[in-house]
């Protein structure tokens, strides 16, 4: 088929589900790496030779050495994730590479996550779920395992973006009241009431419950510090959806120790997968291992995003999810 013979090579550096292979194997001329759940740079540059496209994901670190070697053939680099900060992007743009990421449909996906870890923090799911598992539960108790409730709560959303506002959009069915962090306050059909806090400091004393949902950035990193953990109102619940070093985990550790924080729901860890055991003494955690987006139906949309994008690059145009690589 004429078909077959236009499509691009594309080297996929990590490990996809069939569907969202299939997406891609329509559309191009995939070969994947020969071990995609751990890709090996020399792997990597050995059978990039001839592609044009590097699809990889948060699980290769593509250096500014990686990126160095490899050959002239890769024209454009796609990563199936929203965040790229595993991707050196100075170093992109020096070779003149075109990125690609998949924004807006993970939006749902881990959005919904971020319920999930408010509830499970806010009703001790952690502790509960071990009681029924470890066949420690006696019966019902007006005393066991009482939490608090989301209704009625403040809600402070720390990074207002798309995945920020869906979570807003869920709470407020939850009978929360939002409020927000940006770099830049929203419009007012985007904010849809929720009480903008152009200091992040007075978004930490009014809220009930804390949303770490920003990208990760030099300007995120290490936000939730001692300091501003101390800022919070005693009893607070902290969750995280955005990415692991966005928190300090001495601090957080510090403080759900003693109760000053009341609970965390955490799907992200600094270093990840490696990540401070402490947590796992701490029944007041509640963690999840990284699946905030982990929906077969993001997974494929993920697929096709990336599809879509290196089409319509492929074909002179620049597609919404090419990264506008900034500075030089
Ligand atoms: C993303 O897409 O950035 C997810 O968090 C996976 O890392």
């Amino acid at each position: 088929m004429t078909v077959q013979q236009d499509k691009r090579p594309v080297l996929v550096a990590c490990a996809l589900p069939d569907a969202a292979l299939a997406v891609l194997n329509d559309a191009f001329d995939v070969t994947v790496v020969t071990t995609p759940e751990r890709p090996e740079p020399e792997q990597v540059v050995a059978m990039a030779q001839g592609k044009e496209i590097l699809l990889l994901s948060v699980t290769l670190r593509l250096t500014r050495e990686l990126i160095e070697r490899l050959p002239d053939s890769i024209r454009g680099v796609a990563t199936y994730s929203v965040g790229y900060e595993h991707v050196d992007m100075d170093a992109c743009r020096n070779r003149g590479l075109a990125v690609f990421n998949t924004p807006d449909v993970l939006t749902d996906a881990v959005a919904e996550v971020g319920l999930l870890l408010l509830l499970g923090a806010a009703r001790r799911a952690r502790e509960a779920a071990t009681l029924i598992l470890d066949g420690q539960w006696t019966g019902w108790q007006p005393t066991q395992l009482n939490g608090v409730e989301l209704a009625g709560k403040s809600l402070g959303i720390f990074g207002m973006g798309r995945i920020g506002r869906s979570i807003a959009h869920r709470a407020r069915a939850f009978g929360m009241a939002i409020h927000y962090s940006n770099r830049r306050r929203l419009p007012p059909e985007l904010e849809a009431g929720a009480h903008f806090h152009a200091d992040p400091t007075s978004l930490l004393t009014t809220s009930d419950a804390l949303m770490l949902a920003c990208p990760a950035s030099e300007e995120t990193r290490y936000f939730l510090d001692t300091k501003r953990l101390a800022l919070m109102k005693p009893g607070a619940i902290v969750a995280n959806v955005s990415r692991g070093n966005v928190v300090v985990d001495d601090a957080l550790i510090a403080a759900l120790q003693t109760g000053r924080i009341r609970a965390a729901g955490l799907d992200v860890f600094d270093g990840e997968p490696r990540f401070d055991k402490r947590y796992l003494a701490l029944p007041n955690v509640f963690m999840l291992p990284h699946i905030g987006s982990s929906t077969i139906e993001t997974r494929v949309r993920m697929a096709e995003s990336l599809r879509d994008g290196l089409l319509t690059w492929a074909g002179g145009a620049t597609p919404s999810n090419r990264i506008d690589i900034k500075g030089g």
